[in-house]
């Protein structure tokens, strides 16, 4: 019986299947302007073009953050984007707003890298090893329950925008810090803010243990093993092919790529920072960009004068970001008029208190 609720609670209704694109794009314009200021939609950079032309804001994780935090007048926040971000934005609305996930299976597959009970168990063995010296700090791209753990013991959350920011406070407060879950960002964060790679370690929550060869006391950074299953498929290789295929190329990634992707290339930066750079780069220039698919192309289409593409040929879009599509969009609006509101993102009171310290510690700067 479970499964069968599980499975309907996913499957679109007929009514909505059996409808032409037009139709959808109608009901959705008619729907928002029934609803105004009651609604309110964010759109994160990588979702599709058929749901992001809808989008009252549209950023990367940090713009969107703001923005949920701001906006205390609707009713109903439709969150286009992944869970994280709608937990994020349950956390920072206030009492009277619900928040709406167009598609439940629209997860994160590094957020799922890291499950708060790995999290519990890795902290009492860090600890025994290097004392009271640990703050820890997570990626905003990870569960409510681990920004709350990050609130609880006086850390924060990051986002890529903000990563070096947030670090070099978190230096401030304690020798070294746990950067949760995507150890990429991590890594490349701290190595540019001069921290040597000798000086980082690596945890791995599936076997409990710390990789580190050298003396427990140098540690500076712990890396929780995690990644972005997107950006880790740009590669070394792909580089040396864009640059011997195209020797005027320019190379920019995001700093979720590894280590050695964002050290072969010539610029690495957020969402956001890829965005403007290649806004104002001249024309004719040419663009190889490691970053999500979606975004890729729609840079492309609105920057037609220069000439951008994928780093990795191969690359397909995050499939977890492609989840929330128009028909989604549509049946999540309808629920609203039909005052049967469904895919609600709720965070516990309890939960949403502790991360909200974590968020505040990095909005606040
Ligand atoms: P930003 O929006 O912080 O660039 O993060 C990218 C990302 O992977 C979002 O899921
Ligand atoms: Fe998660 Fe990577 Fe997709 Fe962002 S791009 S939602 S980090 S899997």
């Amino acid at each position: 019986m479970k499964v069968l609720q599980s499975f309907q609670a996913h499957t679109l209704p007929e009514h909505i299947r059996s409808m032409s694109e037009q139709e959808m794009k109608r009901r959705v314009w008619s729907i928002k302007r029934k609803l105004g200021k009651r609604l309110y939609m964010p759109g994160h950079y990588y979702q599709k073009d058929e749901v992001i032309q809808f989008a009252d804001a549209t950023g990367d994780s940090l713009q969107l953050a703001k923005a949920a935090a701001s906006n205390k007048e609707a009713e109903y926040i439709v969150f286009c984007g992944v869970h994280f971000m709608a937990e994020t934005a349950d956390i920072l609305s206030a009492e009277h707003q619900t928040v709406l996930l167009p598609d439940l299976r629209a997860g994160c597959s590094m957020a799922d890298m890291a499950t708060i009970q790995q999290v519990e168990r890795a902290w009492p063995k860090l600890q025994a090893k290097l004392g009271d010296n640990i703050l820890p700090v997570t990626y905003v791209n990870s569960t409510a329950a681990i920004k709350a753990f990050c609130g609880e013991h006086n850390g924060s959350t990051v986002t890529s925008s903000n990563a070096a920011q947030m670090l070099e406070w978190a230096f401030t407060k304690k020798q070294c810090v746990l950067f949760l879950p995507d150890q990429h960002l991590g890594r490349n964060t701290a190595y540019d803010l001069g921290i040597s790679l000798s000086q980082m370690a690596v945890w791995n929550p599936l076997s409990d243990t710390l990789e580190y060869e050298g003396e427990a006391h140098n540690i500076r950074m712990i890396l929780w093993k995690g990644h972005c299953s997107v950006h880790e498929k740009f590669t070394l290789e792909n580089i040396k092919q864009v640059k011997a295929n195209h020797p005027d190329v320019n190379v920019i990634v995001h700093p979720e790529c590894s280590f050695d992707v964002v050290q072969s290339a010539d610029e690495a930066g957020s969402t956001n920072k890829i965005i403007d750079v290649i806004r104002q780069a001249p024309a004719g220039t040419k663009w190889a960009v490691g970053t999500e698919m979606n975004l890729v192309n729609r840079i492309a289409q609105q920057e037609a004068e220069k000439n951008v593409f994928s780093l990795n040929p191969n690359m397909c879009s995050c499939l977890t970001m492609n989840r929330i599509d128009l028909p989604h969009l549509l049946w999540s609006l309808e629920s609203i008029i039909e005052e049967d509101p469904h895919h609600i993102i709720t965070v516990d009171t309890e939960t949403k208190q502790l991360a909200m310290a974590a968020l505040e510690r990095m909005l606040s700067r």
